[in-house]
């Protein structure tokens, strides 16, 4: 008895019951089919198939050959920081203090530093639905509150000043995270679309967390910084996407100066400080510009092929392919959720794909996300195995 009632207190907190990832579901399954020989044609996965820059891989190898690999700043290694810094002069004509430049596992990491040097449980944060999910779970993981606003076509899914401020008038928002271009729909929003929320949020003492994690991807028009509006709002990247580093786990952020030192002694306390071999590799990656421009023309390409086969597929509805390497499109007129689709894609057609259920509780359902990161013998492939999948019917 006594027993039993102490057991309760081993469950699990109620914090860390997040909901998973589908994804990974998909991948799963992919993985049955291929293990019992089938082939499957990967779309899911939101990662790079391509390695990391040359002279990333070359700057580690010379670092683990030298020996010891100790310990870092917490902020980071300081030449990693001015590189960063260096990077916004160069690539958005912004001037940045490299003192505002902190180094961070990922930019998932760098999520759990800024919403916990930023917000207290109980404060509510905004997001666009649909939206990465992660925000969310990481959020209610640490107590605060999301608060998803629907986008849609007449604002180029994302949020706007108008609707920002509804949400905040019908109940007082502490944060608001925005992504240019987005993940799942690959939607960008130009300069003064951000600008224009950033200054409306900021207005309010809402404070901005702008997720710049694809940059650099963008074929619609080139992606703007929240860096360049103002100098409250909390910038995160990663060296994950543009750069093809995803398991390097290395990013950064850039944070107003005053948050700087908050941040600083949560990140000594949480992780002492980010993997060194990958910030030695990272700071090496910005010399591979070059190579990476090659993938990102790749990824041109597969969107060209992608939008030129999924119309005559019979994907009547997708949204603007602006940036990262995702298409987001409308499944509704197939019949059946978007889980059943993806599901019945991967069975009958070899093409693993993301059910937009993931990133939009209400409206998913009609939506599927395909990641185009693959080759562009892949994307004719996979055009060609979904049109004699839906023509069969
Ligand atoms: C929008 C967005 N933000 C952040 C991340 C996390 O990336 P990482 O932790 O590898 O930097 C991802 C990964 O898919 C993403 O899509």
């Amino acid at each position: 008895m006594l027993i039993d009632r102490a057991k309760q207190w081993l469950n699990p907190s109620r914090r860390s019951d997040v909901p998973p990832f589908m994804v990974m579901d998909v991948m799963a399954a992919a993985a049955r089919i291929e293990a019992a020989g089938g082939r499957v044609v990967h779309m899911e996965v939101g990662q790079p198939v391509a390695s990391a820059p040359a002279t990333a891989i070359a700057a580690a190898q010379a670092a683990l050959v030298s020996g010891r690999v100790g310990y870092t700043a917490a902020l980071g290694i300081p030449s990693l920081r001015v590189r960063i810094a260096r990077h916004y002069a160069e690539v958005y004509g912004v001037a940045l203090d490299p003192e505002r430049v902190v180094v961070t596992t990922g930019s998932s990491g760098g999520f759990i530093l800024a919403f916990l040097a930023l917000f207290d449980p109980g404060d509510r944060v905004a997001m666009a639905s649909p939206g990465y999910p992660p925000y969310r779970h990481i959020l209610t993981a640490l107590g605060c509150e999301p608060v998803l606003i629907e986008t849609g076509e007449e604002t180029r899914w994302a949020i706007t000043p108008q609707a920002l401020l509804e949400a905040h008038r019908a109940k007082p928002l502490k944060g608001l995270i925005l992504a240019s271009p987005a993940n799942p729909t690959g939607t960008m929003m130009t300069a003064a679309a951000l600008r224009a929320v950033v200054n409306a949020a900021e207005g309010e003492g809402i404070r901005v967390i702008s997720d710049e994690i694809y940059h650099g991807l963008d074929y619609a028009f080139p992606a703007a910084t929240a860096a360049g509006c103002s100098e409250q709002a909390l910038v995160i990247n990663s060296f994950s996407k543009y750069f093809c580093m995803t398991g390097w786990r290395v990013g950064w952020m850039v944070a107003a100066a005053d948050m700087v030192r908050p941040i600083e002694r949560l990140q000594q306390n949480l992780a002492i400080s980010v993997p060194t071999l990958s910030q030695v590799a990272a700071e090496a990656a910005f010399d591979g510009r070059e190579e990476m421009e090659a993938v990102k023309h790749g990824y041109e390409a597969n969107r060209q092929i992608l939008l030129g086969g999924l119309p005559r597929a019979g994907f009547e509805h997708i949204l603007p392919v602006d940036g990262a390497f995702y298409l987001y499109a409308d499944v509704s007129r197939f019949g059946g959720d978007s889980l059943d689709f993806a599901k019945r894609m991967l069975e009958e057609a070899g093409v693993a794909a993301t059910p937009g259920v993931d990133f939009d509780p209400v409206h998913g359902k009609d939506f599927i996300r395909f990641c185009y990161a693959g080759s562009a013998d892949e994307m004719y492939e996979a055009v060609e195995r979904i049109s004699d999948w839906l023509r069969r019917g």
